[in-house]
């Protein structure tokens, strides 16, 4: 489930269209490098209902793709950067129940064909004509929702780490996914750095579940939450009768994650004794239990997580260098939830549109008020925090919109940036000039002067355009 505000365009300085309501619309995504023909179509599939996504060609398409919301895609065969052949390998190959319809120009009909072979749900011939399109469009649909209603039965584990569950369309979030494609696959150690309630957990799942070890275990250890006497047995198991206490033999988590993924989360907390171990098995993928001298073996991939840059660990000599380099082979950074403001209204609704769920609840959104302060608050438990205010704020008020007097005191408290401005699309452009122009006085404390400074007008259209607005300091 995904949703998104009415407020805030998809990131990534793509051209799209906005989510109206509430993730019950289907999204289509369309490439086509001629403008009119996107356009018109577009024009086609709103009046139709649907949510559309436009891109000129096929790299703006599959970046699009790949930030997880689309549920059909459409696409013109011939365009510049990435034609619609290579479009159509690319998301069959990142999700193959995605239908894709192609349309053929006057002489591309043998890449239709061939489009057709590697798995088109059907290609419709240019002048496109609107009532063939649209019953085109609505099979494809149907046929769609009938995968994914056979797909419930995977697991439901796998569904969660979906790339559809985990919510980012600002520039820095979609870099990121882009990378966990791309690393997804291979086997390299992978370090994920960033502050608590960033989505660390949840990007080492995704990067287990799209790769070819997602049918083996994911196994998780909390290297802060183990004390040093056990972190040990913990990872690589024991004999019996190694301590007191080991009254049997312990498998560790070491070999529970076999030809699995193991992650290891907190990992500046593994103490230096631990350390030298875990370089063995990362170097040779061969350690001991406790107690015991029969070598195991195990084929592992490593995710590592830190709420801290490991660098500094490293430099202050509680974590060695040679393990630092090991996990550091591909490393993510999770910016904090303030540098990416713009992920903020579509992670509350979201979680709105999560615990509606959860809770049988039909909490329709945010107000503009409210998420003006959501947006502008600093979030320093980032979507963690996030996530719990709306929850609390659903569960608490069973609002049919959380407003401001919802949201807990150091938020509706919180005084926003005054350098930003959330503004609804379609709002009229009077109203935009005249919010920009009381928040432009109030951020420069009713001084006119430097307010038609910052907004490149003289202070006599500043008077003129005051007028019918009072004095906006009071406001
Ligand atoms: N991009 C996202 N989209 C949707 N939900 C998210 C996203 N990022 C984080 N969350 C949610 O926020 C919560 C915190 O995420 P997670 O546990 O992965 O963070 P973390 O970085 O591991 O935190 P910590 O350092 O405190 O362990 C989870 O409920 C997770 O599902
Ligand atoms: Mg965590």
């Amino acid at each position: 489930m995904h949703g998104s505000p009415e407020s805030h365009p998809a990131g990534g300085g793509i051209q799209g269209e906005l989510r109206t309501s509430m993730a019950d619309k289907q999204v289509i995504l369309i490439a086509e490098d001629d403008p009119n023909v996107g356009e018109s179509l577009r024009h086609l599939l709103k009046k139709k209902g649907y949510e559309t996504l436009l891109a000129a060609n096929g790299k703006e398409a599959l970046s699009l793709f790949r930030q997880g919301m689309v549920d059909l895609v459409i696409t013109d065969l011939v365009m510049p950067k990435m034609d619609g052949i290579e479009l159509l390998g690319a998301v069959k190959a990142l999700r193959p129940e995605t239908e894709v319809i192609v349309i053929s120009a006057q002489g591309t009909i043998e890449k239709a064909v061939q489009a057709m072979k590697l798995g088109a749900f059907d290609f419709i011939e240019k002048p496109i004509n609107p009532r063939v399109f649209s019953l085109v469009v609505e099979r494809a649909l149907e046929k769609q929702t009938l995968v994914l209603q056979n797909r419930d039965l995977r697991s439901k584990l796998e569904d969660k780490f979906h790339f559809k569950n985990i919510v980012g369309r600002s520039e820095k979030m979609v870099k990121v996914f882009e990378l966990i494609r791309h690393i997804a696959p291979y086997d390299s150690s992978v370090l994920i750095i960033g502050e608590s309630g960033t989505g660390k957990e949840l990007i080492a799942n995704a990067i287990h579940f799209h790769s070819p070890r997602a049918a083996m275990p994911f196994i998780k250890v909390s290297c802060a939450s183990l004390s040093e006497g056990i972190i040990e047995s913990e990872l690589f198991g024991h004999e019996k009768g190694a301590f007191t206490g080991a009254i049997t033999s312990r498998k560790g988590r070491f070999e529970l994650a076999h030809n699995g993924t193991l992650f290891l989360d907190e990992v500046e907390d593994i103490p230096p004794s631990t350390q030298i171990k875990l370089l063995r098995v990362l170097q040779e993928g061969e350690f001991e239990r406790a107690g015991g001298n029969k070598t195991i073996k195990v084929n592992i991939r490593i995710i590592a997580a830190s709420n801290r840059d490991l660098q500094e660990a490293v430099k202050n000599g509680t974590f060695r260098e040679d393990l630092y380099y090991r996990l550091n082979v591909v490393n993510i950074k999770l910016p904090p939830l303030k540098d990416r403001r713009d992920d903020i209204p579509f992670l509350a609704n979201f979680f709105i549109e999560k615990y509606n769920q959860k809770y049988g609840m039909k909490v329709e959104g945010i107000s503009q008020r409210a998420m003006n302060h959501i947006i502008g608050y600093q979030w320093s438990g980032n979507v963690r925090e996030l996530e719990n205010t709306i929850e609390s704020s659903m569960v608490i008020n069973s609002p049919k919109v959380i407003d401001i007097h919802h949201l807990p005191l150091e938020i509706r408290e919180f005084k926003t940036r005054p350098e930003m401005l959330s503004i609804k699309i379609g709002t009229p452009l009077e109203e935009v000039e005249r919010d920009v122009l009381i928040q432009t006085l109030k951020a420069t404390r009713g001084n006119k002067r430097k307010a038609a400074q910052l907004l490149g007008i003289n202070v006599r259209t500043i008077h003129r355009k005051m007028e019918g607005i009072g004095d906006p300091t009071s406001v």
